[in-house]
């Protein structure tokens, strides 16, 4: 009795054990169902290899949202790589079917569709299929009819199409999972654009967010084209029918998938690692701040070798335009014009490309783009061995970069005087003439001066040794000397600095417009390929800090001498604030920076780092910071924020410079103060502001002055710039016995920064410029 109980436990166990292998069995066995067969929620079909399985899976298990998906049979953990039902989730999963009676569709409660495919007439022997690629499939009598891969979820499969039929219209997207518990649609998209020249592009919503750029033969245009993926290869084909873009594994063995994701804006290309039993991030994009869409704005370049502050620069012609991006300096001529080469670059965006020809080579295409107008660019569309076909552009250039291991020579459109050999500045015209030109209005306007490469390297020696100045942050200064016997300051920009064209330019005009006898006048400039140089007037007495921190040379600067210096940069400041038809800051204000002309009168030199205000700007937000330690407003070098207070503050650390003969760093103060500003506040709050004044000029000097001075320097150091003085209000309280309102303890900033903004602070120190120091 016992026995036999205990047997028919066995036999019902087994029996058990047997009914559900077999109904496991049947689902294990077919891949596919056909006409009045269905698939219900504990069934699923798998590919004939066992590659992948469609079934019915929950994300958050709960019971009332459940999908119809296909996921990887082999790899644990039940990886979904298309969904049926994206939008509408299962709420009675025991009542979900996917069955095939004339049409394909996937219903609950027997009447409610949840999903079904766009087919409306009846179908003779459908049969649905899941292929081994991941592909499920719809054929009626052997003919297509419908297939999974081209209607993708968030994920790109080998084999999967991106982008469109030209027959049909189907656009086959693919579109991030809204979070990785809601497979419905997301903002995050990625298809291509078909344009002239065809180009891969994520959006978010209809927004460009970022570009592949075109296929250019070997890969698309931001990738690095010599180096293989190991795990996968993308490529492109275009033809009448189709435009489309995918990837080959080049190991069939190794799964790949690329997944959109919204959480990271981010295309994963993942790996399953079989050893690690996961999948692992192989390729995540975009990389870098550059790939952003256009994050330079038009016409503008992104070089992601600096720093994220300095990465945009204007393209040459081109200057900021207060919108964003860049606008062309002056008009094209047409016929005249010429171009700029740009080397390793991603192409422009080719929604703006007007023409592609793929036979075409350089030399056929630079003549098309030239006799059209309208054409603002041109490069190969092919870069394999020397390049080949021809792609143009009109109006603006966007989503322009710079790639350091790839790209690709393009050649952009700029008028003919931005390639002449040596350009003059002229005064009256503000014109950039070339060479020819300006010969012959020299004959009428004696007040141009023409500079010739050739000249100035004769008049310098060829920039011998024995003639350089002095060497700032930017490059060299040499003294000259014309055939006339005229002497002049030849400063040359070296092209690994900060400077670059737009910096150069900037200078130039403003120079050119400034008209003081506390400034340094500017005669002229020439560029010729790399090389770029500044004509200056002659300074035969070098500059202030010559004078005032040389031990053998501060007697030479009695009292009277300093205070009219400090009278005269005063005005040459007040000039440059307000007198002057711009609001010019100079920002890099010190003693270095103030020449001394034979009378030793100063001149207020190097307006490179100035920037022009508009007429309602009082500050500015800059996100590159010039200037050097120790003159630098505590304002500007921590947030950046400059203003005419920012050069008010530099000056009131050069008034206590000239009177103390010291240098705010670098000298040793008395008391183990380290810095000139706290040393001087000390003594002031001692009553003892006298000490300050250097020993040198003790004898001649005029007490009530210096400590007017040393008073003035304290308002102007104040920490917040609406309390220092404006120039006019310096220059009023330097030369009447107003009395004074009492300063606050000043803003002591001269060294280390605690601050947040690192990649402006890191440059501070390297773009100081310290011209016309002695040797
Ligand atoms: C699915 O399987 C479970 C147990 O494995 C069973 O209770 C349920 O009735 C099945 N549902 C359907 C629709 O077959
Ligand atoms: C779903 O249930 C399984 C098994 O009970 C558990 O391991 C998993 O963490 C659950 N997932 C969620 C999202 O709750
Ligand atoms: C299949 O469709 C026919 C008519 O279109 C309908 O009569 C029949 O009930 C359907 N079968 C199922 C299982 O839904
Ligand atoms: C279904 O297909 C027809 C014709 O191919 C098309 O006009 C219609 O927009 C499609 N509907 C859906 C929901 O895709
Ligand atoms: C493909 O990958 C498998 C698994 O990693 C490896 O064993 C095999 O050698 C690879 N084959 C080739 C041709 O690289
Ligand atoms: C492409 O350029 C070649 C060479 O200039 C020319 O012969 C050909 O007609 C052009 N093809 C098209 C489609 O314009
Ligand atoms: C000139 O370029 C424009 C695009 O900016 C294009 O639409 C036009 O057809 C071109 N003209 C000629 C003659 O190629
Ligand atoms: C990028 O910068 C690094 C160091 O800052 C330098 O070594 C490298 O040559 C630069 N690359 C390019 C392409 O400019
Ligand atoms: C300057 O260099 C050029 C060519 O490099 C040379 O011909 C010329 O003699 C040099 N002049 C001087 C003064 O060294
Ligand atoms: C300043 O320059 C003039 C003219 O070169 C010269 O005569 C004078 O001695 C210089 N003064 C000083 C202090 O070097
Ligand atoms: C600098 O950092 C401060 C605080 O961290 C921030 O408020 C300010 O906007 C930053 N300035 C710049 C120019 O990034
Ligand atoms: C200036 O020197 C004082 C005294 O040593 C020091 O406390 C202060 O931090 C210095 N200022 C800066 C910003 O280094």
């Amino acid at each position: 009795m016992r026995n036999f109980n205990l047997i028919t436990i066995i036999i019902s166990i087994i029996s058990v054990y047997l009914l559900f292998q077999i109904s496991k069995s049947i689902a294990a066995e077919t891949d596919s169902i056909t006409n009045s067969q269905s698939l219900s929620k504990n069934q699923s079909i798998v590919s004939k290899k066992g590659e992948f399985e469609l079934g019915f899976f929950t994300l958050d298990n709960s019971t009332n949202h459940y999908y119809l998906g296909i996921w990887y049979k082999r790899i644990p953990g039940q990886t979904v790589v298309w969904v049926a039902n994206r939008e509408k989730p299962a709420t009675n999963p025991n009542s979900l079917q996917l069955i095939i009676n004339n049409t394909l569709l996937l219903r609950q409660d027997s009447n409610t569709v949840l999903w079904s495919v766009n087919i409306t007439r009846k179908l003779k022997n459908p049969i649905l299929q899941l292929l081994d690629s991941g592909n499920l499939v719809l054929t009626e009598e052997n003919k297509y009819l419908w297939q999974s891969f081209d209607f993708p979820g968030n994920t790109l499969l080998q084999g999967m199409k991106l982008g469109k039929d030209l027959k049909t219209g189907l656009d086959r997207r693919v579109t991030a999972w809204k979070s990785s518990k809601d497979p419905s649609p997301g903002t995050l998209n990625w298809g291509m654009d078909v344009t002239m020249w065809p180009q891969p592009m994520q959006r978010v919503g209809s927004k460009k967010q970022f570009n592949s750029g075109p296929w250019i033969g070997l890969g698309y245009g931001s990738k690095p084209t010599t180096k293989r993926q190991s795990f996968f290869s993308l490529f492109f084909i275009s033809n009448e029918d189709e435009v489309y873009f995918g990837f080959h594994l080049d190991n069939n063995s190794v799964p790949v998938r690329m997944v959109l994701d919204q959480a990271t804006s981010r295309r994963l290309y993942m790996v399953w690692i079989d050893s690690d039993q996961e999948w692992q991030v192989y390729v995540s994009l975009p990389r870098d701040f550059c790939e952003s869409y256009s994050v330079c704005g038009p016409n503008s370049n992104c070089d992601w070798n600096k720093s994220v502050a300095e990465a945009c620069g204007c393209l040459r012609g081109f200057r900021p335009n207060s919108a964003g991006g860049c606008l062309r300096d002056k008009p094209l001529n047409c016929e005249s014009d010429g171009f700029v080469k740009y080397v390793k670059m991603k192409v422009p965006d080719t929604e703006n490309c007007w023409y592609l020809n793929q036979s075409m080579n350089l030399d056929e295409c630079r003549e098309k783009c030239l006799r059209n107008c309208s054409c603002t660019a041109y490069a190969n569309s092919d870069i394999r061995g020397e390049g080949s076909g021809c792609a143009l552009w009109s109006g603006d250039l966007n989503d322009l970069r710079i790639l350091p291991d790839a790209g690709q020579d393009l050649y952009i459109r700029v008028p003919a005087s931005e390639l002449a050999f040596c350009l003059i500045w002229k005064r009256r015209k503000k014109a950039i003439l070339n060479v020819d030109q300006s010969k012959e209005e020299q004959e009428e306007d004696p007040e141009v001066k023409f500079y010739d490469l050739s000249v100035i390297a004769s008049s310098t020696d060829n920039f011998s040794d024995k003639n350089k100045l002095g060497e700032g942050g930017f490059g060299p200064v040499f003294m000259g000397t014309l055939e006339n016997g005229q002497r002049i300051a030849v400063k040359r920009l070296s092209t690994g600095s900060g400077q670059g064209l737009n910096e150069f330019k900037n200078e130039i005009a403003l120079i050119a417009k400034l008209q003081h006898r506390n400034l340094v006048k500017l005669q002229g400039y020439c560029i010729q390929n790399e090389e770029k140089l500044l004509i200056y007037e002659y300074m035969p007495n070098k500059s202030l800090d010559f004078f005032i921190f040389e031990q053998t040379q501060r007697m030479v600067l009695d009292w009277p001498t300093r205070f009219n210096v400090i009278r005269g940069i005063t005005r040459g400041l007040l000039y440059l604030h307000q007198d002057s038809r711009l609001t010019v800051i100079h920002r890099d204000l010190k003693a270095s920076n103030i020449l001394l002309d034979h009378k030793m009168n100063p001149k207020i030199s190097d307006f490179g780092l100035a920037r022009i205000l508009g007429e309602d700007q009082a500050t500015e937000i800059t996100r590159r910071i010039v200037g050097t330690y120790g003159y630098i407003a505590p304002e500007y070098a921590i947030d950046g924020n400059f203003s005419v207070k920012s050069d008010v503050y530099s000056f009131g650390v050069l008034l206590l410079e000239i009177v103390s003969g010291k240098r705010n760093r670098g000298d040793q103060h008395q008391n183990k103060h380290t810095n000139l500003t706290e040393y001087a506040w000390k003594l002031w709050m001692e009553g003892r502001a006298l000490e300050l004044i250097s020993e040198d000029i003790k004898e001649s000097c005029n007490g009530s002055e210096a400590l007017r001075c040393i008073h003035i320097s304290f308002l102007c150091l104040e920490q917040h710039p609406h309390d220092r003085p404006s120039m006019s209000s310096v220059v009023m309280m330097l030369s009447s016995e107003i009395c004074l309102p009492k300063p606050k303890q000043p803003a002591l900033f001269v060294g280390e920064y605690s601050s947040s903004n690192k990649t402006n602070l890191a440059s501070v120190n390297e773009l100081t410029m310290s011209i016309l120091e002695p040797r």
